[in-house]
């Protein structure tokens, strides 16, 4: 399973992609909007960090004005995804965008049909956004295990994209039910790189080694 930043700030991002295992970037108008100078330069600087898709979002509502400013996103890099909101609009959108060749993110999905159509128009990704659902005393987690089972039945090329993530289990759970992609806030990416077990035992192991090299003198 690929993960990627859902994040639009360039520190975090550059901090985490040394590690090697991030393949990716997602961002939004409100990550975006978090973020101090030209959105499109920053869009720009993270395609280069990353060296793998990046979503950068349409603002625009109607299906033709979603459709121009996909392209314009488009132009910043190769690496840029398009992301389209699952409106009716949107689905429009989507549709003609995926037909010129460009990649979709297909975003804001909540249920197993929006996922459904998002597949039939060509998007190369669906978002389902399992943290909100959980918000709203709903399993997010279950519409997931249900988009694999369609798109699975289908073979739908469509890549499944976790998101609206809260925290490691999220990850874990998505890489269990087969999930392409899981987007991650960087914090949820740093929590799984801690271990208060890990911890303890390497300071116990270093605390024997000096004591053994001690003892040797
Ligand atoms: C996905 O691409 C969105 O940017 C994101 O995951 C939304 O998450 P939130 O519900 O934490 O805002």
């Amino acid at each position: 399973m690929k993960l990627f930043i859902d994040s639009g700030n360039l520190r975090d991002i550059e901090s985490l992609v040394p590690l090697g295992i991030i393949d990716g970037v997602t961002t939004n108008p409100s990550l975006l909007a978090k973020e101090s100078g030209d959105p499109r330069a920053l869009i720009k600087k993270i395609c280069e960090v990353v060296q793998g898709p990046v979503s950068a979002e349409v603002v625009a509502t109607t299906w033709e004005e979603m459709v121009n400013e996909g392209r314009e996103l488009a132009k910043i890099d190769e690496h840029v995804v398009i992301k389209v909101p699952f409106t009716r609009d949107g689905v429009r959108a989507t549709r003609v965008l995926a037909s010129e060749g460009y990649r979709v993110n297909v975003t804001l999905v909540f249920t197993p049909a929006q996922a459904l159509i998002a597949a039939k128009v060509g998007a190369a990704y669906v978002s389902p956004f399992v943290g909100r659902l959980d918000d709203v005393a709903t399993e997010g987690m279950h519409l997931i295990r249900q988009i694999v089972e369609i798109y699975d039945a289908h073979e739908f090329p469509t890549e499944i994209l976790v998101a609206s993530v809260r925290g490691p289990m999220h990850i874990v759970e998505a890489a269990r039910m087969g999930a392409d992609v899981c987007t991650c806030p960087p914090a949820v990416i740093e929590a799984c790189l801690k271990h208060p077990l890990t911890d303890i035992g390497l300071a116990k192991f270093l605390q024997d080694w000096e004591k053994a090299q001690a003892a040797r003198v």
